[in-house]
């Protein structure tokens, strides 16, 4: 019986699957990420043959030697930052995430996040429950329109791609885009401008998001630099991986005014946030629940499962993630 260690609780219908194909599945009955030696220590208990792991646990050699007879590790999580994919190239482990599911969600997530921030929702929610609103009035809390504005995308993946595809069709914006690669059909699809930079596109939107994976290459693309040539009336959303931004940078342009407003729902020393960042009323905080819906995080669960089970059968699962 092949023996699977899952690091939390994910939603029953990926444990089901499990153990409808004869798995033997012990989940970590802490309420709570594990720290390392927690971990560790679990893994220990067991020969496991795989793991399924979260985007909280860092997977690093010290955990794969505390388990050296699981030969796949399966995130759930379509990021996979928290894993030493070389590492575990090197040792001959199998990685796999869960993309695809959870693009509607995380790109519903981020317009939403981007609807907030520009229609001052949250302000006017507070306003409204400390009791100042008082009747109507021609200056309250006065937003920013998203029609014919345009919106930058940084990353134009799955989930940038679906980012675009709900702002342009539904909400009348301008798309101009950054990639690694140059995408023709999504250009012709949506009208798209590519730029020929992250500084250009910084430059140039008036609501800047986010979707490049956590690499080194990417780690504080957004920094003090960037903040500073974006337009002082624009806006930030982040909703990909927190140490693309450099959080204390943009508390600062936040609070000098040197971009509009932000909406964010990952941090860069997530859960800690930035000193200041929670102060400002300029910015809507979500705690990292772009892909939180029922539905995808059964899918999720779902897909983590099919991994293993696939790598157990003596398949490729669908979802091996490389360097
Ligand atoms: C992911 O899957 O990487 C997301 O951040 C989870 O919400």
């Amino acid at each position: 019986m092949k023996k699977v260690y899952v690091t939390r609780a994910i939603p029953e219908v990926g444990i089901a699957l499990l153990e409808e194909h004869g798995c033997e599945v012990d989940i970590s009955s802490k309420d709570g990420v594990l720290t390392k030696s927690e971990l560790i220590s679990e893994l220990q208990n067991k020969s496991y043959d795989a793991v399924l792991s979260l985007l909280t646990d860092n997977v690093n050699s010290e955990v794969f030697d505390a388990v050296p007879s699981a030969k796949i590790f399966a995130n759930y999580a379509v990021g996979f930052n928290n894993i030493d994919i070389e590492e575990a190239d090197k040792r001959g482990i199998t990685v796999t995430n869960t993309p695809g599911v959870l693009t509607d969600t995380v790109a519903e997530h981020t317009v939403a996040l981007m609807l907030t921030i520009t229609s001052r929702t949250v302000e006017g929610d507070w306003f409204v429950r400390a009791g100042k609103f008082e009747g109507w009035a021609p200056m309250l809390l006065l937003g920013t329109d998203l029609k014919g504005k345009t919106l930058g995308i940084l990353g134009a993946g799955r989930i940038g791609q679906r980012v675009a595809h709900i702002a342009s069709r539904g909400l009348g914006m301008n798309i101009c885009y950054f990639d690694v690669k140059q995408n023709e059909e999504f250009e012709k699809e949506y009208d798209a401008v590519f730029k020929a930079s992250v500084q250009d596109v910084c430059k140039t939107a008036d609501v800047v998001t986010v979707h490049v994976p956590l690499l080194d290459s990417t780690k504080h693309l957004i920094n003090k630099e960037m903040l500073s040539v974006m337009k002082n009336t624009a806006y930030l959303v982040n909703s990909s991986r927190g140490q693309v931004i450099k959080e204390s940078a943009l508390v600062e342009a936040l609070k000098n005014g040197s971009i509009r407003g932000a909406a964010l729902d990952v941090f860069e020393d997530e859960p800690k946030l930035a000193p200041g960042l929670t102060d400002l009323k300029n910015v809507v905080i979500t705690p990292h629940i772009a892909s939180a819906t029922e539905e995808t995080r059964g899918k999720m669960a779902e897909i983590a499962s099919k991994n293993i089970i696939d790598f157990f059968d003596g398949k490729t699962p669908d979802n091996v993630v490389k360097k």
